[in-house]
C-alpha cells in the first residue's frame, strides 16, 4: 500500500509504514499516524493550466492549507470556524462522532464512523477517490464541489440535511452506494453532518484555489530557481521596483486571508449561508391528484415522447437510455472538471495526480425500474422537475406543469415494460481495472 492510499484511508499496512509507525510510537506512543487532508491537487493543477503558471508552494499551497486547518481542523481533530449561524448547519459533537480513527475516545464515546463505513469509497477528504473507487461505475461522490444529485432543491443549490440523510439511510439503488439503515439515527445524523462538513471545507478550498489564490501570479515571489520559463521571462521584463511592487501586492493579498475575520466574511460565511438557506428552498410538491392510473400513464407516455418535454431525446424511443443525446462526450460534471473530451491531451497529467479514469455517463435505462434517488413518487417528481445536477439530466421546461410532472412520474413508474432487453449492460471493457 503506498502513501497515497494510506493517507486516503487513514489506515496503513504495517509493512509500508513500519518505520514511520515505529517513529510514531516512539514520539507519541500511538500506533496510527495522524490522518491528513490532502490538498485538492486536481483543482490546483487545473488552475495552473488555466493560468499558465505553477502555484508557489510557500505563498499559495501552504497558506491555503493553513487557512483550512485553522478553520476546520484535521480529520482526527475537526473544528468549526466562527461563522455566525454555523451551528444551524453543522453540529460539532456529531462531526466528532464521525471523525477520527475508528473506535471510542477516553470517555467511551463512539468515534470514526466515516472511516469505518465510507472512507474506502469516498476518501479521507471526501474526494470520492478512495481505494475502492477505481472499481466502481458510477464513481463515489466527490463532496468537495458541494454538488449533489438526489435532492429536493433546485439545481445550483446545496441539498438539505434531510436529502443527504435519506441517501445515507437508503443508499442509491443500482450503484455501489450502500444503505446504512441498520445504523442508529444518531450515527446517521453524525455521518450526515460529516458529509456536510467535508463539502463545506471542500467548497472553501476550491474557492481559495480557483478564485482567490489562483488569481495571483506568483512569478515575483518565487526564488529564481523555482520560476518556469514563462515566469522567468515575465520577471526579466520588469524593473526591480516593479518586482518589489508586485511582490508587495501579492503578499498583501496573502496577509488579507491570514485574518480569520476576512476568511469568514469573504469565503466561509457565504458558503455556510447557502447551506442554511437551502433548508428553506425545498421545491414544493402538491399532493399527487387521486386519478385513474391507467389513463394517467397514457397521458404521461404522450408527454414523455413529446417535443415539449424532450425526455426521449436522451432516454430513447425505447426508454432504454439509448436516445440520440447519448453522444460521445457525455460525461458528468465531476469528470468534466478535469477532462475535456475534445482535448484529451491534458488527461494524463490529471491521472498522475490521482484523478479517476473518465467514465461515460449514460442516460438511465428506465425499463429497469431502478431509481437511484429513491422510488417514492415525490423523489421522482423532484428528479424530473429539477433535473439531476451534475449528471446532464435537465430540469423539465417551466412550460411543463406540476400536474404534467405527476403524469410523467406515473409513466416512468408504471408505463414501461420490464423485459430481457432491460438487463444491465455488460461492463465496458475499458472500465474493467486490474488490481495493481
Ligand atoms: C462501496 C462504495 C461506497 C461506500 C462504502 C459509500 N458510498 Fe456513498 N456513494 C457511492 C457511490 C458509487 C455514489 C454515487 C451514486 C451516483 O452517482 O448515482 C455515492 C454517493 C453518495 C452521496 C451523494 C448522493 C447525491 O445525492 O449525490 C452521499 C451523500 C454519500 N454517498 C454518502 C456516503 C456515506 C456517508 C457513506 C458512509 C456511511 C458512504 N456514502 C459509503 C459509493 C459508496
Ligand atoms: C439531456 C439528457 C436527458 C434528458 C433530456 C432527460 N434525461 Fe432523464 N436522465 C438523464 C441521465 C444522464 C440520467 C442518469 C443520471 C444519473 O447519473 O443518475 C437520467 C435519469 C433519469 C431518471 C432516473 C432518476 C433516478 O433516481 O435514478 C428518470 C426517472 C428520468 N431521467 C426521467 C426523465 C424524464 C421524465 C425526462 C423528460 C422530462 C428526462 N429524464 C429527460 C438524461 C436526460
Amino acid at each position: 500500500m503506498n502513501a497515497e492510499v494510506c493517507s486516503r484511508t487513514g489506515r496503513c499496512s504495517w509493512s509500508g509504514w513500519a518505520l514511520v509507525a515505529i517513529a510514531g510510537i516512539a514520539a507519541t506512543g500511538c500506533f496510527s499516524p495522524a490522518a491528513k487532508f490532502e490538498p485538492n491537487k486536481i483543482a490546483i493543477h487545473k488552475s495552473e493550466l488555466d493560468n499558465e503558471y505553477q502555484f508557489s508552494q510557500q505563498y499559495q499551497i501552504e497558506p491555503i492549507a493553513k487557512i483550512l486547518t485553522d478553520a476546520f481542523g484535521t480529520p482526527d481533530e475537526p473544528k468549526l470556524p466562527p461563522v455566525p449561524g454555523i451551528e444551524d448547519v453543522l453540529d460539532l459533537e456529531k462531526i466528532k462522532m464521525a471523525a477520527g480513527p475508528y473506535g471510542s475516545d477516553e470517555s467511551g464515546k463512539q468515534r470514526g464512523l466515516y472511516r469505518q463505513h465510507c472512507v474506502h469509497c469516498h476518501g479521507v477528504n471526501g474526494d470520492g477517490a478512495g481505494p475502492t473507487a477505481a472499481f466502481l461505475d458510477p464513481y463515489p461522490r466527490d463532496y468537495r464541489p458541494g454538488m449533489f444529485k438526489f435532492k429536493s432543491t433546485a439545481s445550483g443549490l446545496p441539498p438539505t440535511h434531510a436529502d443527504l440523510k435519506r441517501i445515507i439511510e437508503d443508499g442509491a439503488a443500482g450503484t455501489a452506494m450502500p444503505s446504512f439503515k441498520l445504523l442508529s439515527d444518531d450515527e446517521i445524523e453524525a455521518l450526515t453532518h460529516y458529509v456536510k462538513y467535508l463539502s463545506i471545507r471542500g467548497q472553501a478550498e476550491l474557492f481559495l484555489i480557483e478564485a482567490e489564490f489562483g488569481d495571483l501570479y506568483p512569478a515575483v515571489v518565487k526564488s529564481p530557481s523555482e520560476r518556469n520559463k514563462e515566469e522567468q521571462e515575465y520577471v526579466a521584463e520588469l524593473s526591480p521596483e516593479e518586482v518589489e511592487e508586485e511582490k508587495e501586492e501579492f503578499l498583501e493579498e496573502v496577509t488579507f486571508f491570514e485574518s480569520e475575520e476576512n476568511i469568514v466574511d469573504e469565503v466561509l460565511g457565504p458558503i455556510v449561508d447557502s447551506w442554511a438557506e437551502a433548508e428553506e428552498e425545498v421545491t414544493i410538491v402538491d399532493e399527487k391528484p387521486d386519478w385513474d392510473m391507467a389513463e394517467s400513464v397514457e397521458i404521461g407516455r404522450e408527454l414523455f415522447f413529446s417535443a415539449k418535454t424532450g425526455c426521449a431525446g436522451c432516454h430513447g424511443q425505447s426508454a432504454l437510455g439509448d436516445g440520440q443525446t447519448a453522444e460521445k462526450d457525455f460525461y458528468d460534471d465531476w469528470t468534466r472538471f478535469y477532462y475535456d473530451p475534445s482535448d484529451p491531451s491534458t488527461l494524463e497529467g490529471y491521472l498522475a495526480l490521482g484523478a479517476l479514469e473518465p467514465r461515460k455517463l449514460r442516460p438511465r435505462n428506465l425499463r429497469q425500474g431502478v431509481f437511484r434517488g429513491g422510488r417514492r413518487p415525490v423523489d421522482i417528481f423532484w428528479r424530473i422537475r429539477n433535473g439531476i445536477e451534475g449528471a446532464k439530466m435537465p430540469a423539465a421546461p417551466p412550460s411543463v406543469t406540476d400536474e404534467e410532472i405527476w403524469r410523467l412520474v406515473d409513466f416512468v413508474r408504471y408505463g414501461l415494460p420490464y423485459d430481457a432487453l432491460s438487463e444491465n449492460e455488460p461492463h465496458q471493457p475499458e472500465n474493467v481495472r486490474v488490481r495493481n
